[in-house]
């Protein structure tokens, strides 16, 4: 049994008529890192806030070891929460801070000390217990903030864009001191974030969300490597797309006629509309004369960045641009902008979804 269940969950603000989150199943199984990735207004958050109990569901049941919790008030759920504004009490030390889902819980005087203390050399901020949030970097407050959610020792952590405020280096650091825990800690976390490769460093599994339901839930590795559709695909990694009419399960007609071959994913019925995803790493630049699986592009732009080299294209016959990721030494000589150069791919690269 799964340690919490959605089933069927559905939630529609007051004064709104489409669903923030639209019949939602999701089982979470214990000690699972699992990430809910999506773009904006997709309705992570609400997902979030339903678990731990800020939201009431519209519809629709969460079950945690089988057991409905709707009722539940969310210092009773198990579920300790760090939210994406650090919300750090401003006029309290680290240490209060760090203690307060302690005196809600009413545990004796006695444990605080010791579990606060646990709590914060977890985090590595001992040093640090006597300072006021502002008296702290970023980086560190948002170490508070996760020590405040884990100090209870809950079942699940739940976590919502915590390292959004975060510059690059801070936030894969963080990146690692979450991973961390997850391993010594052994406890369930759910990750809202809108960044894929954060979701992808992070997760067990990756549940893709658009419009307030679940396009894929899958292990990263997965998603990149066999997307269900082209919003996955376009959302997970870099992606080029085109579009055409199936011609058979695995060829893929052009509006000017040429044909492309690819894997198809799912039934794709012949005739109707139809899109080639195909990730910029599988493209390479074709032979002079190669035509099966090529197309003629105008070169826009050629970008060295450092470990490849990133092409910009224009294919011939549409207006679509595709971008391309090569080797540094797979750059023909003399290439420049404004030629024309056939770009080339394998089959078993491409997928095929119909439309
Ligand atoms: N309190 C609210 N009242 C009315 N509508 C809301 C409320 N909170 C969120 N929404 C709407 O519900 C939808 C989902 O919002 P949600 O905050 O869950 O998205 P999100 O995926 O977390 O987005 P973001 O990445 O921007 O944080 C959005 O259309 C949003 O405008
Ligand atoms: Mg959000």
């Amino acid at each position: 049994m799964a340690l919490i269940e959605f089933d069927r969950l559905r939630k529609v603000y007051p004064g709104s008529t489409a669903p923030a989150v639209d019949d939602l199943n999701l089982h979470i199984e214990a000690g699972e890192f699992l990430t809910l990735l999506g773009p904006s207004g997709s309705g992570k958050t609400t997902t979030l806030m339903l678990l731990a109990g800020f939201e009431v569901p519209s519809a629709g049941t969460i079950r945690l070891d089988g057991r409905p919790i709707e009722a539940l008030p969310p210092h009773k759920r198990d579920m300790g929460v760090v939210f994406q504004s650090y919300s750090l009490f401003p006029h309290m030390t680290v240490e209060q801070n760090v203690a307060f889902p302690l005196s809600v819980r009413k545990v004796p005087a006695s444990a605080v000390r010791e579990k606060v203390a646990a709590a914060l050399d977890k985090v590595r901020l001992t040093h640090l217990a006597q300072r006021r949030p502002q008296q702290l970097s970023g980086g560190q407050q948002q170490r508070v903030a996760l020590a405040r959610a884990l100090v209870f020792e809950p079942r699940v952590v739940l976590l919502d864009e915590p390292l959004s405020a975060l510059d690059k280096k801070l936030r894969e650091e963080m990146q690692l001191e979450i991973r961390r825990l997850h391993r010594e800690l052994g406890v369930t976390m759910v990750f809202v974030t809108h960044d894929q490769s954060e979701a992808m460093t992070l997760s067990d599994r990756v549940a893709v969300f658009n419009q307030g339901r679940i396009e894929q839930l899958a292990a990263p590795q997965r998603l990149y490597d066999a997307p269900a559709n082209p919003f996955v695909a376009g959302f997970i990694g870099d992606n080029n797309l085109l579009s055409g009419e199936a011609e058979s399960d695995s060829t893929l007609r052009l509006p000017g006629g040429a044909c492309l071959h690819g894997r198809a994913a799912g039934a794709l019925p012949r005739g109707q509309g139809a899109t080639l995803c195909l990730r910029p790493e599988h493209l390479r630049v074709a032979s002079p004369g190669e035509a099966d699986n090529a197309l003629q592009a105008t070169l826009l732009d050629a970008i060295h960045q450092g470990d490849h080299w990133r092409l910009v294209a224009q294919l011939h016959g549409s207006q679509v641009t595709w971008f391309a990721k090569l080797a540094p030494g797979a750059l023909p000589q003399g290439l420049v902008p404004g030629q024309t150069l056939g770009l080339a791919f394998r089959r078993e690269d491409a997928w095929l979804f119909a439309q």
